[in-house]
């Protein structure tokens, strides 16, 4: 890759990407002018409250990992062909045999149901209209069982994260069951948290603590507080009452600190794929040598994932390391990544690299932080409509038959 130095994300202040007046100066704009994802990025930074907005806006230690992942996508440079038919174009394909609208699913977040008001139910419905898969995180606000029942028991996925309360985590397994789940996710990259200063300084909680400083951001977001007292769901939905002594929120953040399971090893893959019996994916892989374990375990997809640079910074960019892990893979498994996805360009060019499918977490979280339901479905159509056209203009019609062909040699990882 002959990218080594990583200037500031698009977003950094000065940004001629995003295209709508600073957030604090202007009013926000109707949905029918946000055209890109930094649009609802604006939006969102100017409607989430501070602690929420920054827990998604941020990496750990210096932010190097996550910056690289979207200026990564940003120095691949595509093909531009000419006089090809460009009618009757798909974008459609599967991911672990599932038909997909495009190769995008939403990522498992943590704390979704802080960015809005019973966030994930509202992504939930958002990706089921769209025809895509929804990822529930195991450290979700609304839990498993309020996604199947505001969903008429679509199936969604799970993310389990595995903790020393391994009774627990059988009895989340046979949740995600029970309410249709129709694939887990194995988070195998966050035995210990990844350090992001923001969320020390800001002393990130949910609900939010009624302090001075809180009280005063809150009073500036008054759609966000609204919405809060409207719904139930302000609290790990999850955990709250299902796992032993949890029961009130202060014993909760001492609860996930000690809980997360440091021990975790590829056995414990064995015990989970056998607890579930369903589709597993494996996600966090970033090594080819951890890409030929997940093959041996039998998983049937791994994430080609750095947590969205939020764990191990100095890490690469998840795009940079989809090409190394995809070939040592091979044909046994599917090889999907997320990180950096604010596109649907990004999208085509992981694609062309060897993803079968892709994840989003901060375009996601974005849409919704903006305008909520709506702000989800915008957000997945603003990276359809840019895949769908990047696809033509690179002289193709159909997704399937993307490969790195429609990349400029020199400009892309390999
Ligand atoms: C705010 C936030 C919370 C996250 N929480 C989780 C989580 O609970 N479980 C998990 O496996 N990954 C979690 N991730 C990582 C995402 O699943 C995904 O790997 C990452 O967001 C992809 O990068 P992107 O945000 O640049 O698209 C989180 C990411 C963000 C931004």
């Amino acid at each position: 890759m002959p990218i080594t130095r990583h200037p500031p994300p698009a977003h950094a202040p000065g940004s001629t990407i995003g295209h709508l007046p600073h957030p604090r100066r202007a009013s926000v704009p109707p949905l029918s002018k946000i055209t890109c994802i930094e649009d609802l990025r604006l939006v969102a930074a100017r409607r989430v409250p501070r602690m929420f907005y920054d827990y998604a806006d941020s990496g750990s230690y210096t932010e190097g990992t996550y910056r690289a992942n979207e200026a990564d996508f940003q120095a691949i440079k595509l093909r531009q062909r000419v006089a090809v038919n460009m009618e009757g174009r798909s974008t459609r394909t599967t991911m672990v045999g599932q038909d997909v609208a495009m190769p995008v699913a939403i990522a498992p977040t943590g704390l979704t149901g802080m960015q809005h008001a019973d966030g994930e139910i509202l992504g939930a419905k958002a990706a089921k209209a769209f025809g895509i898969p929804f990822t529930l995180s195991t450290m979700s606000i609304c839990s498993i069982e309020d996604i199947a029942e505001h969903t008429g028991r679509h199936p969604f996925w799970f993310q389990v994260y595995v903790m020393r309360d391994r009774d627990f985590i059988e009895r989340l397994i046979d949740r995600a069951k029970a309410a249709n789940c129709s694939a887990l996710q194995l988070t195998l990259d966050l035995q210990i948290l990844g350090q992001r200063h923001k969320d020390i300084k800001n002393g990130l909680s949910a609900p939010p603590r009624p302090s001075l400083a809180n009280l005063i951001d809150l009073a500036t977001k008054p759609r966000w507080c609204w919405g809060m007292l409207g719904t139930p769901r302000r609290s790990f939905g999850n955990i709250v009452g299902h796992a032993k002594d949890v029961g009130d929120l202060s014993s909760l953040s001492a609860w996930t600190a000690e809980q997360f399971d440091p021990r975790l090893h590829w056995g414990d893959v064995e015990w989970i794929k056998k607890r579930w019996g369903g589709k597993l994916i494996l996600k966090g892989i970033m090594d080819a040598e951890d890409a030929r374990l997940a093959v041996n375990s039998g998983a049937d997809a791994l994430i080609v994932s750095n947590h969205g640079g939020r764990q191990l910074d100095g890490a690469p960019s998840s795009i940079a390391a989809l090409p190394g892990i995809a070939a040592a893979a091979g044909k046994a498994i599917e090889v999907w990544m997320d990180g950096g996805i604010r596109s649907g360009q990004d999208v085509l060019k992981a694609r062309a690299l060897g993803a079968q499918g892709t994840l989003i977490g901060r375009s996601f979280l974005y849409g919704l932080g903006a305008f909520g339901q709506a702000g989800v479905t915008r957000a997945l159509e603003i990276i359809h409509k840019e895949l769908d056209i990047t696809m033509a203009f690179c002289g193709l019609t159909d997704i399937n038959r993307v490969d790195a062909s429609i990349l400029l040699p020199g400009t892309y990882p390999t």
